[in-house]
């Protein structure tokens, strides 16, 4: 049987420690884990903001750099924030980057325009935190745009994606990195709530309109609100 998965600061610990020792392969990884489709998911959640040119927008828990890259691309100014060096060190983007906890960001109140966040939803140590935070940072009428990895809803899809997520992911990781850190990967789907009560989450932190929007089939999600 496999071990409990971490809570609270051991959990905050863990992750940091998972993502500094993945830090060098993680984007080959995710490029071969997920088939490239990564990209264009990035790609949406910065169009999902609908911000004009020029906007700030904060990348929280940006990693080695691929969304602020996004962001930028789209003729915004990005701003990365991550507690873990390893990844930062491994960034490659040209936005000022900040090693810091997401869930207490060194910013002020209302100085985002926008703010996105890439697979992170499952690592952090709370939820209804980490978006009571992101209302705070944004202006009112700012975008957000959060993506996630996420269950097919039909029947044999699922069944399939969990079977790669929970076999094959590790084995590929494995080969090109460290297979306990990407057999932790499908474990640490059980943080999520289930997608309607992770809406409701969401939208009672200051988004009530927010909607959630599934990607590839509903391999990922990308959770979409304006700040009230
Ligand atoms: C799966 S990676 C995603 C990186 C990047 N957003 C992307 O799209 O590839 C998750 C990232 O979340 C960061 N992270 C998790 N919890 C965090 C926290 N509380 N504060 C700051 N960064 C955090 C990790 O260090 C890691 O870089």
């Amino acid at each position: 049987m496999s071990s409990p998965l971490p809570r609270g600061e051991q959990k905050a610990r863990v992750v940091r420690g998972l993502f500094d020792s993945i830090s060098p392969r993680y984007d080959l990884v995710n490029r071969v884990m997920t088939f490239g489709m990564d990209i264009g998911w990035r790609r949406r959640a910065v169009r999902e903001l609908h911000l004009p040119a020029g906007s700030r927008v904060f990348d929280l828990a940006c990693g080695t750099g691929d969304l602020c890259r996004e962001i930028e691309r789209a003729g915004h100014l990005a701003y990365g924030f991550d507690f873990s060096f390893g990844m930062l060190a491994n960034a490659r983007t040209d936005a000022p980057v900040v090693q810091a906890d997401i869930l207490r960001l060194p910013i002020d109140d209302a100085t985002a325009d926008g703010v996105t966040c890439g697979f992170a939803l499952r690592n952090v140590v709370s939820l209804p935190e980490l978006f009571a935070e992101v209302a705070r940072v944004l202006r009112p009428g700012g975008a957000v745009a959060l993506l996630e990895t996420s269950s097919p809803d039909n029947r044999v899809l699922r069944l399939g994606h969990r079977l790669y997520f929970e076999k094959a992911v590790p084995v590929i990781g494995g080969l090109l990195s460290d297979r306990d850190a990407y057999a932790y990967l499908p474990r640490s789907m059980a943080y999520l709530p289930p997608p309607e009560e992770l809406l409701a989450m969401f939208r009672v932190e200051g988004f009530p309109s927010a909607r959630r929007i599934q990607l590839s089939g509903g391999v990922a999600q990308l959770l979409v609100g304006v700040r009230g």
